[in-house]
């Protein structure tokens, strides 16, 4: 056998191997729901999990705009979505939620440009980030994750409303469950780790999808979280910086074996976004299409 018959059998095993993982880990979203005529918001929307969202709502029919904090990659995802859907909406547009001043920008450009958004998705997020401070001084895990989501929820919040029946999706990770929030050192100025800075941000999602949950109850806008898998993505670029080498060598090799496909990590999303079932369900945590109720109840047990 020659070495080019050798890797194309090696390949053809990864791939089996691949799918065979999708299969056994992750269930897809199987929804025929259309999206023609609705406008949707995927924050971090050019890589990862926030991609394969836009694909497949992008399919759906809808409206999405790609908001990111690199418009260049933001035209290169349309680009390549381009050649999976025939003639898909998509706009990018601008978003650094390292930034106010951004959000601000951003929100102001999406209520003059857009008379409705029924499907809000903060997606965009960063894990393992040595020490770090946002433009306007916050820790930049918690800035980033949780802090800019939260402003730009509220900027876009009345014209959501207007948009109703309209959802809210936050996509934290099961990581919360190790989350603790400290109010008087928020910016964890005396005990700084790259993970409790990651967990304590996803805790704060988790936090505000129940909150919104209660504060919109009637106005047909619904709010949902998540956890999305253990996923092959490019989240963990910072842990070779943040802790060593050969943690980041780890990560990657282990990440690569056994963690699940961003496509197959999209589902959940998709799910929340998509779901007829879910119309009137607000607040809750979800894994594929099963409610977490453990994941909630976690909360109130005491931090790890
Ligand atoms: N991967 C996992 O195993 C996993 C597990 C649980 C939860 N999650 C959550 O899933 C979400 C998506 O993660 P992913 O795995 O798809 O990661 P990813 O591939 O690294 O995508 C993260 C996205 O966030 C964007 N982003 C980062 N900082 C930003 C900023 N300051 N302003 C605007 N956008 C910014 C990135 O933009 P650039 O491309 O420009 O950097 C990228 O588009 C995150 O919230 C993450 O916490 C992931």
């Amino acid at each position: 056998m020659s070495v080019l018959d050798l890797s194309s059998v090696f390949d053809f095993l990864y791939a089996l191997f691949i799918y065979a993982r999708g299969f056994i880990f992750g269930r897809k979203c199987h929804s025929t729901a259309r999206l023609n005529g609705k406008t949707v918001i995927v924050t971090g929307g050019n890589t990862g999990i926030g991609k394969e969202t836009v694909l497949d709502l992008a399919s759906r029919g809808a409206k999405v705009i790609l908001a990111c904090r690199d418009v260049q990659k933001g035209y290169e995802a349309v680009m390549d979505i381009s050649e999976k859907v025939i003639k898909p909406n998509l706009v990018v547009n601008r978003l650094d939620l390292a930034s106010f001043a951004s959000i601000k920008s951003f929100a102001q450009d999406d209520l003059e440009n857009e008379p409705y958004i029924h499907i809000l998705i903060n997606n965009a997020g960063v894990a393992a980030l040595p020490k770090s401070l946002t433009e306007d001084g916050y820790e930049m895990q918690f800035g980033v994750n949780h802090l800019r989501h939260f402003l730009l929820t509220h900027l876009l919040l009345d014209r959501i409303k207007a948009s109703a029946p309209a959802r809210i999706i936050n996509v934290p990770s099961i990581a919360h469950i190790c989350g603790h929030i400290d109010l008087s050192d928020i910016n964890l100025n005396s005990n700084y780790s790259p993970a409790t800075a990651y967990f304590r941000s996803k805790l704060a999602n988790v936090l505000f999808t129940r909150e919104l949950a209660k504060r919109l109850k009637g106005t047909g806008v619904t709010t949902y979280c998540l956890h999305p898998g253990a996923l092959y993505t490019t989240l963990s670029r910072h842990i070779e910086y943040s802790m060593s080498k050969f943690s980041g060598w780890l990560y990657e090799f282990c990440s690569r074996l056994f963690f699940k496909s961003p496509m197959i990590g999209a589902q959940t999303t998709i799910y929340c976004a998509v779901e007829e079932k879910l119309a009137n369900e607000s607040g809750n945590y979800y894994c594929y299409d099963v409610i977490h109720k453990r994941f909630l109840e976690s909360i109130r047990a005491s931090p790890c």
